[in-house]
């Protein structure tokens, strides 16, 4: 059978990636070429959803894109593209409007908690509509139906499940109402995905929206300020470097973290630092984060010194991405009698 197909996207709504970032999902971006035919996509459409700049938006597409690429999402074997250059997302994303119900979409928390923060009404219908869009992301790149049922995939977090039950249920009702046109796509939950935490309020995920500085390591930071970052991580009182979320949520953090870097299980790390303490765990935590983001960064440098190849490749995408997708739409076009 030919190999699953798997579709994730990305916002370039950051000057760099965060480790969250990178652990959490774009590092299994990376693994998952070895096993899957994969799609990834820089969702700008979904970035100017809420207050940006233009120009800005249009550097942190590319600075987006080119992390991606230094982190070893490899061009030749995976479709890398830009989401508004291939115009066919928003015209899905209206069909998929047209059969979702308005009470339906008013069920999605994560709009409820990001409107919320601005006040309701202040929110843009774009906002409101995201998980729609997110939905046609990922069925423009339906393998097609009966195609030795091969296998569709989505890795999601916690976060994204509603988005992805929401998909889920427009594919079927959209194959229901016209005929069947959709592979309707699984969840896949990605080995080794770690979630991490601020590291001043290991209670709260590390995040753009609301890490503060000194809480968040971002991938294309010098490794000074990732050192000093670690070093200054919150721990708790105590010495001992023990796995307890309960107890010690911030140690807990870090020894996600180095398990996650280090591909080393948790109970090996607590025996090699016992009775060390913090501070030589910190210590090689730092050498261990610099040493994997450091070839990212000057990988991603180098990228951007000459943007005729970074634009050359994702044009390459676009192209590549804009064929299954017109494939899609020429079917779905037909069947809602366009
Ligand atoms: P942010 O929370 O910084 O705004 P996004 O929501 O844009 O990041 O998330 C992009 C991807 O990174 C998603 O797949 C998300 O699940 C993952 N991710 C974000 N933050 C973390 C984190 N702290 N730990 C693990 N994964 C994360
Ligand atoms: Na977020």
């Amino acid at each position: 059978a030919a190999s699953p197909r798997v579709l994730s996207g990305i916002q370039p709504t950051a000057d760099s990636f965060h480790l969250g970032n990178y652990l959490g999902a774009l590092r299994q971006w990376v693994a998952l070429q070895d096993t899957h035919e994969a799609f990834y996509c820089v969702v700008d459409l979904h970035a100017i959803t809420v207050d940006y700049e233009p120009a800005v938006l249009r550097r942190r597409c590319k600075v987006a894109a080119a992390q991606l690429l230094a982190m070893g999402v490899d061009p030749d074997r995976s479709t890398l593209f830009v989401q508004s250059q291939v115009p066919e997302h928003a015209e899905l994303a209206w069909v998929l409007g047209s059969i979702t119900g308005f009470g339906e979409a008013g069920r999605m928390t994560q709009f409820k908690d990001k409107s919320a923060k601005q006040g309701a009404s202040a929110a843009s219908v774009g906002l409101f509509t995201y998980p729609i869009l997110q939905a046609a992301d990922i069925l423009l790149y339906t393998p097609e139906p009966g195609e030795g049922e091969r296998d569709f995939q989505v890795p999601v977090g916690e976060d994204q499940r509603q988005h992805l039950e929401l998909t889920r249920t427009l594919a079927q009702r959209f194959n229901h109402r016209f005929g069947t046109t959709f592979v309707v796509p699984e969840a896949y939950i990605p080995q080794g995905a770690a979630k991490i935490a601020d590291l001043q309020e290991p209670l709260s995920k590390m995040s753009k929206s609301s890490s503060s500085p000194q809480g968040i390591l971002d991938v294309l930071e010098e490794s000074g300020p990732l050192r000093k970052k670690i070093m200054r991580s919150v721990t708790d009182t105590g010495t001992e470097v023990r796995y307890d979320p309960e107890e010690k949520p911030g140690v807990t953090n870090l020894l996600r973290i180095y398990s996650a870097l280090a591909q080393t299980p948790v109970t090996d790390l607590e025996q090699r630092y016992a009775g060390s303490g913090y501070g030589q765990f910190k210590k090689d935590l730092a050498a261990l984060v610099i040493d994997t983001f450091t070839p990212i960064r000057e990988r991603t440098e180098k990228l951007l010194a000459d943007e005729r190849d970074l634009d050359r490749i994702l044009a390459r995408g676009a192209a590549r991405a804009g064929e299954v997708a017109r494939g899609t739409m020429d079917v779905v076009r037909d069947r809602v009698g366009f």
